[in-house]
């Protein structure tokens, strides 16, 4: 796929560069002109939680790899990225990758499981993040490792890769087609829901007693947590109102805080949407998908199938939904809040800005500097009405060579407390420690956003940073992976 006519911005070769071509097409990202590593560095800073200390503000966002075995527990390749997670020297482990709290609600079949029967496995992943962020780094204090719960919902797929199983809440004007569902395909029962829930709790139990500083309920991604909020058109317990879209976060948390008195709860949240994006079909060629846009949605409004996005207008966003969210949070005592966006699935430039989409994508619709803008600035907004949360900020990866002027700046402005990093950690994982100590980065190890460690997930591969990480770089994945990027060329080409 070629990268349209955006901006490469390896071709830039300064910070001014940079900073010029953000005020020549108005993109308000902050950006500072030097960087002042070393102890003194906004980045270095420690922050407060609740009497526990966070010892810097890199944030390192949960990331899964497709490379669990098929009862769920972690393999050597889970063990070297979480190995990598703890060398980059950023203190704040956000729940490491999505850990499915029941076998039917995994995203993939070997995505990992937290049972009794994995607890071991679980606690081991933990210790060797620790180990190595103790060698690299000499200390783990103020090292905070959280662990992310999921239940997949919609993108279950737990026992075939590329069979979907959905557990969806509600019928979705869009998605159902795309995930070929028919009219009468069953709902999760309420009754089925309070079993989910169940399990959040157990789970939550047993990464306590492991030693586990937090539990991530996700609320992100078109995932379970994320539908609840926008099921509007559900009847029932879980549906409708506010206060019935957000029954689930409620019971989850209540559970958590009994079962396991003492653990910290954080929330990843998307937090604000759009309607679902597709290749234009007039710009698309054989072989060659063309840009993003939306899916026609003139029939469908007001929109009832979103959060976070205007049900006028669903291709803008509205971060009322968002607010009252965070207010339900901060009532519940939640303070650590990681602000994502959209889904990987529907609309992967909101989530994840890319100049190379992956094999099922679309060629970006917008500079993905301009969906970085969109991200940081909805944090900005959040932080500044709730300044007593905790909020981490995502989608920085895409700022490559600039990413470390620019965090500086974001958590120097109080744009957020910590910057979130994901794909430049499987690039190049050492990144936030070089920051850090105030050392010239390798240029040549930056993620250049070629979404290999999306595409091969996408085609039953595990994920990894097939261009960048010399483990998977000529590995026989690696060779599997060209042969069905090469294969699914020249289907398209031929159909
Ligand atoms: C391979 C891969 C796996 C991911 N897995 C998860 C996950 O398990 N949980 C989650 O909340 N987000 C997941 N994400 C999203 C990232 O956490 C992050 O939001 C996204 O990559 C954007 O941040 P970045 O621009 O720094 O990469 C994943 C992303 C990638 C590339
Ligand atoms: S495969 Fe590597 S370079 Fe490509 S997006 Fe993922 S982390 Fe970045």
């Amino acid at each position: 796929m070629s990268s349209q006519n955006y901006l490469h911005l390896g071709s830039l070769h300064s910070v001014d560069a940079f900073q010029r071509h953000l005020r020549e097409h108005n993109i308000a990202i902050p950006c500072d002109a030097e960087l002042g590593g070393g102890s003194g560095s906004p980045l270095a800073q420690p922050l407060m939680l609740n009497g526990i200390k966070i010892g810097n503000r890199f944030a390192i966002h949960p990331m899964e790899g497709w490379d669990g075995t098929r009862d769920g527990r972690p393999t050597d390749l889970t063990f070297r990225r979480w190995r990598n997670f703890g060398r980059s020297g950023a203190k704040l482990i956000w729940g490491g990758e999505a850990v499915a709290v029941l076998h039917e609600g995994r995203a993939n079949p070997n995505q990992l499981l937290i049972n009794e029967d994995t607890r071991s496995d679980l606690a081991r992943l933990r210790e060797v993040l620790i180990d190595e962020h103790r060698r690299a780094t000499g200390s783990a204090d103020g090292l905070l490792i959280g662990l992310q719960l999921t239940h997949s919902g919609r993108y279950s797929q737990p026992n075939v890769k590329g069979r979907p199983e959905p557990s969806i809440l509600y019928r979705h004007p869009f998605l159902d087609k795309r995930l070929g569902l028919s009219a009468d395909y069953p709902l999760l029962a309420d009754g089925e829901i309070r079993g989910i829930i169940e399990a959040f709790h157990r789970s939550a139990r047993i990464a306590r007693e492991v030693g586990y500083d937090f539990v991530d309920v996700k609320h992100c991604h078109g995932y379970l947590g994320h539908e609840f909020l926008s099921a509007h058109t559900r009847e029932g317990d879980y549906g409708g109102g506010f206060a019935n879209r957000t029954r689930f976060l409620r019971e989850v948390v209540e559970g958590i805080r009994s079962i396991a008195p003492g653990l910290e709860i954080s929330v990843r949240l998307s937090a604000f949407d759009t309607v679902p994006f597709r290749p234009d079909p007039e710009r698309s060629t054989p072989g060659k998908p063309g840009p993003g846009v939306p899916e026609p949605f003139a029939d469908s409004l007001p929109y009832r199938w979103g959060f976070g996005a205007n049900p006028e207008n669903p291709i803008e966003l509205d971060l009322t939904d968002s607010k009252q969210f965070l207010s339900l949070l901060r009532e519940l005592g939640i303070r650590l809040v990681n602000i994502s966006a959209g889904s990987p699935y529907y609309n992967p430039h909101v989530q994840r800005p890319t100049l190379f989409p992956p094999s099922d994508g679309y060629l970006p619709p917008e500079d993905p500097l301009v969906g970085v803008a969109r991200q940081m600035d909805a944090a900005r907004l959040l932080k500044g009405q709730f300044p007593d949360l905790l909020i981490v900020g995502t989608a920085y990866t895409y700022l490559q060579d600039f990413l470390p002027n620019v965090a500086q700046a974001a958590v120097r402005e109080g744009w957020v407390d910590c910057v979130g990093l994901g794909r430049m950690v499987l690039a190049y994982p050492e990144l936030p420690l070089q920051v850090l100590e105030g050392r010239a980065l390798d240029r040549k190890r930056l993620c250049r956003t070629f979404s290999d460690c999306t595409t091969a997930p996408r085609n039953g591969l595990p994920s990894g940073c097939y261009p960048l990480d010399p483990h998977y770089k000529k590995s026989e994945i690696a060779a599997q992976l060209s042969e069905i990027k090469n294969r699914h060329r020249k289907k398209t080409m031929e159909a």
